[in-house]
């Protein structure tokens, strides 16, 4: 029977217990509102381990001011029936107050990896997610955690703090679980406009693009991005955040396509309330892939 623990030290003291058998742990932390991209993070974390833990935790510290928070889509009830349906032994829920009780003050911060990409036009995300991301690994004590390669940045950044604070995991990276056309999957696409739907693929239709321009020998990335820019505006209803050409492991930015060049976008799609910001990432080689 999957059990639903609320109390980081209720859920620690669970782990140990775990651990102190002999049995692994895994966890895929979420915050919520599964659709399949989280289920496939589950099975695979579910074969790496004996015992998997999801957390779920809309957490609000990697929201800016004038960000989603109140949008971002929650359907507990779904979710842990969602759940249920996997090998998930624990879904973690915890509130805010009992993550962030009165007087909490620490924050951890991955300086240069998180001044890139998002870090720009959401400059207290990186700080937030990865100081829950450790409250997380320190509350859970997994052997191993699966993280999204959507979320590329935040994955980097994920694999940086472990390494620079020497905590016992390892971190297994998912690739993206995209829609039968492509779209990336993301619980914020609840909240598109299915009317405008054609919009939120300007993204992975301009990765393509990006991989068919490369491959003919176009490796400039100011050429390439004026012209991703261009396609991307071309679907009504969007603004770009970013475009950005980048060396994969330091996630600077380049000049010239080469081995290690990922491609990350940002794109804000006119949304049924609101504007919706979507990622999505890929490598772009300087020849056509197989
Ligand atoms: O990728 C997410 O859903 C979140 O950023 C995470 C890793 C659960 C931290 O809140």
């Amino acid at each position: 029977m999957m059990q639903v623990i609320h109390h980081p030290q209720e859920m620690q003291a669970w782990s140990r217990a775990q651990t102190r058998s002999g049995a692994t742990v895994g966890l895929v932390p979420t915050m919520g509102f599964f659709h399949e991209g989280h289920l496939s993070l589950m099975r695979t974390a579910a074969s790496l381990c004996d015992f998997l833990v999801v957390s779920l935790f809309v957490n609000p510290t990697q929201f800016g001011p004038n960000e989603d928070l109140d949008r971002y889509p929650r359907d507990f009830e779904r979710d842990i029936q969602l759940a249920e349906k996997e090998q998930v032994a624990v879904v973690f829920a915890p509130t805010p107050e009992l993550m962030y009780p009165k007087g909490f003050q620490t924050e951890v911060q991955v300086r240069q990896l998180a001044a890139h990409l998002c870090g720009k036009s959401r400059p207290v995300h990186f700080a937030g997610v990865a100081t829950v991301v450790s409250k997380l690994l320190n509350i859970v004590q997994p052997d191993v955690a699966v993280f999204g390669e959507k979320d590329f940045q935040q994955l980097a950044i994920v694999r940086r703090l472990v390494a620079d604070l020497n905590l016992p995991v390892r971190i297994v990276g998912h690739p993206t679980v995209r829609e039968k056309d492509g779209l990336a999957m993301s619980s914020r696409n609840a909240n598109l406009d299915p009317a405008n739907r054609a919009a939120a693929l300007s993204l992975f239709t301009a990765l393509q693009l990006a991989q068919a321009q490369a491959g003919q020998g176009q490796l400039s990335t100011a050429a390439l991005t004026v012209l991703l820019e261009k396609h991307i505006h071309s679907f009504a209803g969007t603004t770009v955040d970013y475009v950005s050409f980048v060396n994969s492991e330091t996630l600077e930015p380049i000049e010239v396509v080469d081995e290690w060049t990922v491609l990350a976008l940002a794109v804000f799609v006119e949304g049924k309330a609101g504007k919706v910001r979507l990622i999505d990432n890929g490598f772009v080689l300087p020849r056509q892939r197989g």
